[in-house]
């Protein structure tokens, strides 16, 4: 098989690039490890920046989006029993974030190419990437037990954080910057219409918690645990109570549903640099992760991509090569970017190992000044809306 852009995975990073290169007449095969009906309905993030919505939009792919999504122009931070809302929209100029699932997205990206012709082909993993110095790299994958091999001009590892693209690119030339923190979220879908109208990030001297929505009917909510967990020391009781706590305000109260869906999520930060090498562009997961707290990883992702598309564009029609030199360049501020707000609110919000009353009254004072301060309230804002310009 031959293509001009071989694009490895169907999460939002590779389905967004098959997407953007064919508005360029720039043709792709996708190849998917897992089977569509997985991909479709693993559970993930569901912020979308105002970047990504209004990016979604110029391709054609919000019709759903517009219909489903839930636009929020604010946030709700919690603690000492209290909320305290940022502004997003007032802080940011109108920018707002929209709550629609990852797997939503992703369903609405597959739909949308395979209607057109576009090729993506499920159950074919990659397991080498091969040729990348030279101008005819070679993705070997298996597909219904047999090996095969596609051969394009570039190659998008876009195969998240366990693909096989980055260790295409040498060992001595890579460098990987890496902090686990010592949390971790517990997930879980909940059956019951949401209790809040816009997320609340809620801080606690039990731990972190977040209340998120994916419907009005489906209620997303996190409690923070430690990353060696495991779902079985979690009851149904024993959710509920921790959330219950976390959350505690007179005159609000959460209300309990039947638990759908539950994860474990460690909080983890990865940065491969630099992310390309040859004819190799590594996009989304496969080149950095983000801790959950700022919902930027799709984001992050689509952002990679843009910058990906637009270099490949002007290869295809000048023959020029700038911007596809600087592509991991202008990728790697925004990650850096990113890494450091994801961090900040991961810091800001969780209580950590060892922390005893002083780290405690610092968590509080650090949110009082997010919260009463404008010029701290619109540097939350600004990031978590997603910046424009970094
Ligand atoms: N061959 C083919 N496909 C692969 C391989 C392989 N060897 N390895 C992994 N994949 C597929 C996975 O099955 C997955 O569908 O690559 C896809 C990668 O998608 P994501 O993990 O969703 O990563 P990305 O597209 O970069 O999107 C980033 O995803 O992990 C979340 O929170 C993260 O929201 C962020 C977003
Ligand atoms: C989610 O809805 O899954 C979600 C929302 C906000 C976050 C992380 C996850 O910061």
């Amino acid at each position: 098989m031959r293509t001009q852009v071989a694009i490895v995975g169907a999460g939002p990073a590779g389905l967004v690039l098959a997407h953007l290169l064919a508005t360029n007449g720039i043709e792709s095969v996708v190849l998917e490890s897992r089977e569509r009906d997985y991909v479709e309905r693993r559970i993930r993030a569901g912020v979308l920046e105002q970047g990504t919505v209004d990016l979604l939009h110029q391709l054609g792919l919000d019709t759903r989006l517009r219909r489903e999504g839930m636009v929020h122009r604010g946030i709700e931070l919690r603690f000492e029993g209290q909320s305290h809302r940022i502004p997003l929209s007032d802080l940011t100029g109108g920018r707002a974030i929209t709550v629609y699932g990852q797997q939503e997205v992703v369903k609405d990206l597959i739909a949308a190419r395979l209607e057109v012709g576009g090729q993506i082909l499920f159950g074919a993993e990659a397991v080498s990437i091969d040729d990348i110095t030279s101008t005819r790299p070679l993705v070997r994958f298996r597909h219904e037990e047999q090996i095969e091999t596609l051969e394009a001009d570039f190659v998008a590892g876009c195969d998240g954080s366990h693909g096989v693209s980055r260790s295409a690119i040498p060992a001595e030339v890579l460098q990987i910057f890496q902090k686990d923190y010592p949390v971790a979220w517990l997930g879980v879908l909940a059956a019951v219409a949401p209790s809040t109208e816009e997320l609340i990030y809620a801080y606690h001297q039990r731990g972190f918690a977040l209340h998120s929505m994916r419907s009005p009917q489906l209620s997303r909510l996190y409690v923070q645990c430690t990353p060696d967990d495991q779902l079985d020391n979690w009851s149904d009781d024993r959710i509920w109570s921790e959330l219950h706590q976390r959350f505690a305000m007179d005159g609000w109260s959460l209300a309990e549903g039947p638990l759908v869906d539950r994860s474990i999520t460690p909080m983890r930060s990865v940065i491969a640099e630099p992310m390309q090498y040859g004819r190799l562009f590594l996009a989304g997961d496969a080149a950095h992760i983000v801790p959950a707290t700022g919902a930027k990883g799709l984001n992050l992702a689509v952002s990679d991509v843009r910058v990906l598309a637009g270099a490949l564009a002007d290869w295809y029609s000048s023959g020029r090569t700038e911007l596809l030199e600087r592509y991991s360049g202008t990728c790697l501020r925004r990650v850096w970017r990113v890494e450091h707000f994801s961090w900040w609110m991961t810091s800001m919000l969780h209580r950590f190992d060892g922390e005893g009353p002083f780290e405690h009254r610092l968590h509080l004072s650090q949110l009082r000044y997010v919260c009463g301060s404008t010029a701290a309230a619109t540097s939350l804002a600004e990031n978590y809306v997603g910046l424009e310009q970094v």
